[in-house]
């Protein structure tokens, strides 16, 4: 009876909060920041992607970043895609952690990868500050840097939809364990998510881009070991499919990996093996969903795009190339 009332007076304040805080966060959120990005090579657009790597080096980062130093210069690439676990173990102490020189700018020093990096927070970022990491202060200390929560990036053949995937988790809310998270600027999280995806819907359904690509740092389908997201499952992979997304790109899983399934379009590809990799794979969830490729050791992605085909290529720590494919917009839309 107790439990009862002080659920239901729980309740009460908080639809109180929510629509104290609605009237305050809809108008002010609706939009997400829009960023242009000029392609260098002639109508085509060529970027790397890489996840979960700070780690001052250690666990293989220099050896990854070298070689992506190498695939960049030979790729003339735009910008590098980062799907988030930018600082290991957790986050960033302040604009001023030495951990952002050691981990970031000295490491991936190579005059190739002075280009933009797009940037999204994973759940290691937000066990510590995480306004830190998105705050333009950083930009001073390296030009390089942007990180935002949620943002867009359009190119002139494809646009990049950036999603901020942590809070969608229920788990790190729920039953974070020892760890604390920095959830400042996402309470409530349910005002956050709503607005999020309501967001994100209307910026792919006004899209005329050619490519769609969401990054995310969690996976959606994966089997790497921290198997699917089912809060994105959920949430996320609905509004993807209802606007054709072409590919989502995620983190988190420390592997690289290329699924697709039978009922979707959207080609699933996880880049999350910048440094500590060789954990298990687990089987697919989903039954309709299939490995191309999966490798748990270190390395990173490649992408080409161009107005009608793309080219995606995984390399491991030394530069190897492991896996490529190499599919048409036609082919994509019609291979139902
Ligand atoms: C740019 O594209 C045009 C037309 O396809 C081609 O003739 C030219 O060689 C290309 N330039 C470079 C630098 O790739
Ligand atoms: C670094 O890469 C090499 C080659 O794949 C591997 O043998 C070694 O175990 C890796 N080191 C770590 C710490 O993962």
């Amino acid at each position: 009876m107790v439990n009862h009332l002080s659920n239901k007076s729980l309740f009460i304040t908080s639809l109180l909060l929510n629509s104290v805080f609605c009237t305050f966060l809809v108008p002010v959120s609706s939009t997400l920041q829009r960023f242009h990005h000029h392609t260098n090579n002639n109508g085509s657009l060529r970027f790397l992607v890489i996840g979960d790597w700070g780690r001052k080096g250690w666990y293989n980062q220099s050896q990854v970043a070298v070689q992506m130093g190498i695939i960049a210069d030979r790729l003339n690439i735009d910008f590098v895609v980062s799907t988030g676990d930018n600082f290991y173990n957790d986050g960033l102490t302040g604009v001023q952690d030495p951990a952002f020189d050691e981990s970031f700018k000295y490491v991936y020093a190579a005059p190739s990868l002075q280009k933009q990096w797009y940037t999204v927070l994973g759940n290691h970022d937000y066990r510590g500050d995480v306004e830190a990491q998105l705050d333009p202060m950083l930009r001073k200390r390296d030009s390089r840097w942007r990180c935002l929560r949620s943002f867009i990036v359009n190119t002139d053949i494809a646009e990049l939809f950036f999603v901020d995937t942590t809070p969608f988790v229920e788990m790190y809310f729920d039953d974070p364990k020892d760890h604390k998270y920095d959830w400042r600027g996402i309470l409530p999280r349910e005002v956050y998510l709503a607005n999020l995806l309501k967001d994100l819907r209307s910026a792919l359904s006004e899209s005329k881009a050619k490519w769609k690509i969401v990054v995310g740092h969690h996976g959606i389908r994966t089997t790497g070991h921290h198997c699917d997201t089912p809060e994105l499952v959920t949430h996320l992979l609905p509004v993807l499919e209802e606007h054709h997304v072409d590919f989502y790109m995620n983190g988190h899983d420390h592997c690289l990996e290329h699924v697709s399934c039978q009922n979707s379009k959207i080609r699933f590809l996880t880049s999350g093996a910048g440094s500590k990799a060789w954990l298990e794979a687990n089987k697919p969830q989903d039954e309709k969903c299939g490995v191309k490729f999966f490798h748990h050791g270190q390395g990173f992605m490649s992408m080409k795009l161009t107005k009608n085909n793309a080219r995606f290529v995984f390399y491991d720590v030394f530069g190897k190339p492991l896996h490529r494919w190499r599919t048409s917009l036609k082919k994509l839309h019609t291979s139902m």
